[in-house]
């Protein structure tokens, strides 16, 4: 038998903790893929009805094999629950993400939900935010010297994701991306998010601050941990 999967554990579970008529906001990356699959499972075994609204093309994609009905911006106000994946995790639910490139989508969706539900394997979980990850920057491709060199102004190194074959990476507004290096991680995550986003040409940066609610953590024995945020 293999090894339990944390991203496996912890994207299912999640999967429990939508309810039946929720609008549910769909996050990026291989642990809510996890979670993917298992809603679709509950939709055709229990008939559980759920709208999902994507963070992404591919997440699009793969609900729309899966059978998962699906919304755009336009036909919801709010959303109840999002599942999502981060990169790290801080102590005060603060996050990095945008390795898989969805960041402003993600970052939308969550700004619209009642709540949102961090999946993750405990290794994502850090004291620092930018320690183990570089910060990525979605930036519009005009201004993509200009945001750089104000990044470094900023004290990180900013570093062009690239595609492939060599080219720019392109997210799925056409964007790039810088992924931003910061010597000593990041000791304010608040005050760099509101920093970056008054650089013109930044587009969203993967911060997210005080938008996660809960975390659902998967342990490398199988087990799983819900944690909620403190009042
Ligand atoms: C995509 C993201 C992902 O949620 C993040 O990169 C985590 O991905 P994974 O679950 O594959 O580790 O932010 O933009």
């Amino acid at each position: 038998m293999s090894a339990p999967n944390p991203k496996e554990t912890a994207g299912r579970r999640a999967a429990e903790m939508v309810e039946d008529g929720m609008t549910v906001g769909l996050g990026t990356g291989s642990t809510v893929h996890f979670t993917l699959l298992r809603l679709a499972e509950r939709i055709r075994d229990e008939g559980l009805k759920l709208i999902g609204v994507p963070t992404s093309i591919d997440t699009e994609t793969k609900a729309r094999e899966l059978g998962i009905p699906l919304a755009t911006l336009d036909d919801v106000d709010a959303i109840d629950l999002t599942i999502d994946g981060a990169d790290e995790v801080d102590p005060a639910f603060n996050l990095t993400k945008g390795g898989g490139g969805a960041l402003l989508r993600e970052k939308v969706v969550a700004h619209i939900s009642k709540r949102e539900a961090v999946v993750v394997g405990r290794a994502k979980l850090v004291e620092r935010l930018g320690t183990t990850f570089l910060l990525p920057v979605e930036v519009v491709p005009f201004a993509r010297p200009v945001v750089a060199r104000e990044i470094s102004c900023l004290g990180a190194d900013p570093i062009l994701r690239q595609g492939a074959s060599g080219e720019p990476y392109l997210t799925d507004n056409g964007n790039e991306i810088l992924d931003c290096k910061f010597p000593d991680g990041i000791a304010d995550p608040a005050q760099l998010e509101l920093a970056l986003d008054r650089i013109p040409g930044v587009v969203e940066s993967g911060l997210f601050v005080g938008l996660a609610h809960a975390l659902v953590i998967g342990n490398d024995d199988g087990s799983c941990e819900v944690r909620e945020l403190p009042n």
